[in-house]
């Protein structure tokens, strides 16, 4: 065959491979449609690397006007600690990671939850791990104002978005916090305490909060900071499971210790949290497809029939499949229109009326199936051989 010809027909490969979609063999990245990416989840048995999930569908974008706590938002744990990241001290990081990308690539991604660590360090606020309430340079990774700016250029670039900062607060120097958001020039974005629904009422509705341009919403784990600060006390607007390997125990739900108990309907929003003591990249992928969807399914028993607000995990683009952005759809599925995904909810629907399957959406089988419902399985080994056929061709017309 001509050099040509198989140019060709390796260049109509790109364009076709380029869309492979979800579960289907692939051999980077690019190949896969856009919102996944390839990969392998060795600790569930897949060796063989497909493209897997990385996006949840942005609810908002199907149906508006809905209160706040009508979604649910994939929420990233400790997301600034990202994999192979160098202390911004410029030491090695010894302490554990629980990302693999950047704060404006989760944002990118549909990540609206930010878990961030802080701390009092060098005279700044410092995102950081601790060993006994300390932070140190082999655990500190940036100060706080990187972060906190990254959010500010999404939320100035994405006018349509809200994103919620949930703050792990050690910082006791005098409104420290406060500071740091202001520097980062978030104050703009700042969502009043004094408007977040104190008895269990639903939230303001999500246009209302982006008309008035309140679209950044924080929390902080210390509670003397609501009033001398204006940052709203977590749990006394949220119930959240355990974190950590005892929130991971199937068939089970407990509040964590600082949160009222699950059901305590007075807190409007749930947080699950679905992720070991010990991050784990390797076990993230298992934990993130599956299991986790059962979690949420647990949860929602457990906060007295309420769907999480926010899943929040670590390593979020890891799965086997949908992963924690297919949990989201799924979740939002259920608050936003009684569906078991958001794929099928639309605007003005009646809640629960569940339409025909359209084109690329594979009916439900019994509840919600943890498979994917975006499924296009069947079509992977016409694809995947020709893929294959097509490289090794290219890569022997080289020897
Ligand atoms: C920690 O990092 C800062 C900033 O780079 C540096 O000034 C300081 O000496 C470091 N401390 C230790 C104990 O290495
Ligand atoms: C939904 O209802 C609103 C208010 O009645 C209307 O303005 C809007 O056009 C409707 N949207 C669709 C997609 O039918």
């Amino acid at each position: 065959m001509q050099l040509s010809a198989i140019l060709t027909i390796a260049s109509l490969c790109f364009g076709f491979c380029s869309s492979l979609r979800e579960g289907q063999t692939c051999i980077a990245d690019r190949y896969c449609d856009s919102g996944l990416h390839c990969e392998t989840c060795i600790a569930n048995g897949n060796v063989r690397p497909r493209c897997t999930r990385i996006q949840p569908l942005n609810p908002i974008s199907k149906v508006k006007g809905l209160p706040f706590n009508r979604y649910s938002w994939l929420t990233t744990h400790n997301s600034f600690a990202r994999l192979g990241e160098r202390s911004a001290t410029g030491s090695l990081i010894l302490a554990p990671t629980n990302q693999q990308d950047s704060i404006t690539s989760q944002l990118n991604n549909g990540v609206r939850g930010l878990m961030l660590d802080v701390y009092d360090f060098l005279n700044d606020v410092w995102l950081c791990h601790s060993f006994g309430g300390q932070c140190f340079n082999y655990t500190a990774f940036q100060p706080a104002i990187n972060v906190l700016k990254e959010v500010r250029v999404f939320l100035e670039a994405n006018p349509l978005e809200i994103v919620t900062i949930i703050i792990e607060d050690y910082v006791t120097s005098p409104r420290g916090l406060s500071k740091v958001f202001d520097a980062a020039g978030l104050r703009k974005f700042w969502f009043p305490v004094s408007r977040m629904p104190k008895n269990g009422e639903n939230w303001p509705t999500v246009d209302d909060m982006v008309q008035k341009n309140q679209r950044l919403v924080v929390f902080t784990s210390k509670s003397a900071k609501e009033a001398s600060e204006g940052i709203a006390y977590q749990w006394r607007y949220m119930v959240e499971n355990q974190y950590g390997d005892g929130g991971m125990v199937a068939g089970s739900c407990p509040n964590r210790a600082e949160s009222p108990v699950m059901n305590t309907k007075s807190r409007s929003l749930v947080l699950v949290n679905y992720f070991p003591d010990r991050p784990d990249i390797t076990q993230a992928c298992k934990h993130n497809s599956a299991p986790l969807i059962s979690m949420a399914k647990t949860c929602y028993t457990g906060a007295g029939n309420r769907w999480p607000n926010f899943i929040a995990v670590d390593f979020y683009k890891r799965s086997d499949s949908g992963g924690a952005p297919e949990a989201v759809d799924v979740v939002n599925g259920n608050l936003v229109c009684g569906c078991g995904n958001i794929a099928k909810c639309k605007a003005n629907m009646t809640f629960g009326v569940c339409d025909i399957p359209e084109a690329g959406v594979v009916p439900e089988q019994g509840s919600v199936a943890h498979k994917s419902s975006f499924a296009y399985l069947d079509s992977r080994p016409i694809s995947s051989w020709l893929l294959f056929g097509i490289i090794l061709a290219t890569i022997l017309l080289q020897m």
